[in-house]
């Protein structure tokens, strides 16, 4: 195993909240250990294009507490090609980078584990997406923070709900996972969750309106996780099939959109992301490659990648329980 003295890092898919606080972890730790730290601009795209900058423990002052990302990101066309991939190696051997970080959601971490098979490249991935769709970590960096906004936002819609009385369908982000639309749904009351991971939409629906919530109440919200199944789903499916189906009802629909990515990071997403951070550097000196560092049960934990990638983590059923008990 050949020595590291230069590590690089990069961010890479959607921006999250919290990524420079891993960056800014992954960079004094290393600095901290005696190595040197190359920057790599807007993710792989920046890599292919040798978009990189020596980063010193000032590069990264005052960065703990913003949203977004300082090295940008993107999701990169060229480094799904074989030549980017060669491109990218070859600039990663021109800039002396003996191993890679990776900060990102599941496509970022499928790169680092190509680039890592074909090129023999030690890679650790660290989890940052709003998404919170990594198998093998309990959360995600970003994922706190961007539910507490979900959170927020709901809160002030519910005001508004309830002085017309009205049903609100709320469409969250999530991709296909149903993380943020349930546990938003929970911590701000809602009346209904609908989730991909929960049976089919169409029932969980139908369950809603069967349940008569809105009879009870002067308002209703149903949070509606993005993802799409047979070219239905989102908040506006459901609302226009309310609309359709009891035109008694008062119905509107808000989609939260991109403002969940944005903004401070949350206390916890920031803490989890510098214990990440250590954690990264940590593992490529114990000689830990190709693996996502993760916190599960409050001890670092390292899932390779394509078990981080691959595999479903499922929503605990008792959250689905919690809210539908709350909600009567
Ligand atoms: O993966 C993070 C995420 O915000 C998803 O929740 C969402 O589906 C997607 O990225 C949006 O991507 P873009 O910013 O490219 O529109």
């Amino acid at each position: 195993m050949s020595k590291i003295s230069t590590i690089g890092v990069l961010t890479s898919g959607g921006d999250a909240p919290g990524m420079n606080a891993a960056i800014r972890a992954v960079t004094r730790s290393a600095i901290y250990s005696g190595w040197k730290v190359k920057a790599i601009y807007r993710g792989y795209e920046g890599l292919v294009k040798n978009d990189i900058k020596e980063f010193t423990t000032e590069s990264v002052s005052g960065t703990i507490q913003r949203g977004g990302t300082i090295l940008k990101t993107a999701r990169s066309k060229a480094f799904l090609t074989v030549e980017g991939r060669k491109q990218a190696f070859e600039n990663l051997k021109a800039n002396e980078i003996d191993a890679l970080v990776v900060i990102g959601g599941n496509g970022s971490l499928a790169g680092a584990q190509v680039l890592a098979q074909e090129y023999d490249i030690p890679c650790i991935g660290l989890p940052g997406t709003i998404d919170n769709d990594l198998y093998g970590t309990d959360t995600t960096i970003g994922y706190d923070t961007a539910l507490n906004t979900i959170m927020e936002c709901v809160d002030k819609i519910r005001d508004t709900a309830t002085s017309h009385n009205r049903i609100f369908f709320i469409e969250v982000m999530g991709r296909d996972a149903g993380f943020l639309a349930q546990n938003s749904a929970i911590a701000a009351g809602a009346e209904c969750a609908i989730i991909p991971e929960d049976s089919t939409d169409a029932d969980q629906l139908a369950d809603f309106v069967a349940r008569g919530v809105r009879k009870s109440k002067n308002s209703s919200i149903v949070i509606v996780s993005e993802s799409q199944k047979d070219g239905t789903g989102g908040a506006m499916y459901y609302a226009d099939r309310v609309r359709h189906e009891y035109p008694e009802y008062d119905v509107r629909v808000t989609i939260l959109g991109h403002l969940q990515r944005g903004g401070r990071p949350s206390a916890s997403d920031r803490i989890l992301a510098s214990r990440l951070g250590v954690a990264a550097i940590e593992a490529l000196q114990d000689g830990q490659r190709n693996v996502m560092v993760g916190i599960a049960n409050n001890q670092v934990v390292y899932v390779p990648f394509n078990k981080a990638i691959k595999k479903d983590k499922p929503i605990d059923k008792e959250l689905i329980t919690v809210l539908n008990e709350l909600s009567i």
